[in-house]
């Protein structure tokens, strides 16, 4: 059995819902164990413990939003001496732009050094449909990757 690990933060509610929408998608893999988190309650160990981590945060000021920037903070120096390499997807939400968290978190994941495990993907403005199927989309691509040993 793989596992895939949502890490969230969310202020407003539109990455809670973008989470939701990526676990309801990763769900319809029955060989993978969904389990999503807080960024605050997150840890090494749980990062250690998953095959796949699925990181969902917003772009504040043109940056990975604080909270999310603090759970690598926090991670990355344990994941390095514990040797942890996890593959990772992107989900951002932002109001008009987003590429400034898809560098920001590119750059310090390429340090873990954790590998890409598709695209990043940037929602932008108000939640939507769209939004929310793109967020399944991503959430089922990801753990059917897991479960097929393609990552
Ligand atoms: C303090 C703050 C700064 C923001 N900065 C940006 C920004 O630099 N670029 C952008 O495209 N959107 C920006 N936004 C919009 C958010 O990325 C967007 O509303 C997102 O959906 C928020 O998700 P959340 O409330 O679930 O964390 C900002 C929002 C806030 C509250």
């Amino acid at each position: 059995m793989k596992s895939l690990l949502i890490v969230y933060h969310s202020q407003s509610g539109t990455c809670a819902n973008l989470a939701r929408a990526a676990w309801r998608g990763a769900k319809l893999e029955s060989e993978v164990e969904t389990t999503v988190q807080r960024a605050w309650d997150a840890d090494t160990r749980q990062l250690s413990q998953a095959d796949g981590v699925l990181l969902v945060m917003a772009e504040n000021s043109g940056a990975l939003s604080g909270t999310m920037k603090d759970f690598l903070d926090r991670t990355f120096y344990p994941a390095i001496a514990r040797g942890v390499v996890v593959p990772y997807a992107l989900l951002i939400s932002a109001g008009n732009d987003g590429r400034g968290a898809q560098r920001q978190a590119q750059r310090i994941l390429s340090g873990y050094p954790f590998p890409a495990a598709s695209e990043p993907l940037i929602v932008r403005g108000a939640w939507s449909e769209e939004h929310q199927r793109a967020s399944e989309e991503l959430g089922q691509a990801f753990a059917a990757g897991l479960s097929m040993g393609i990552f």
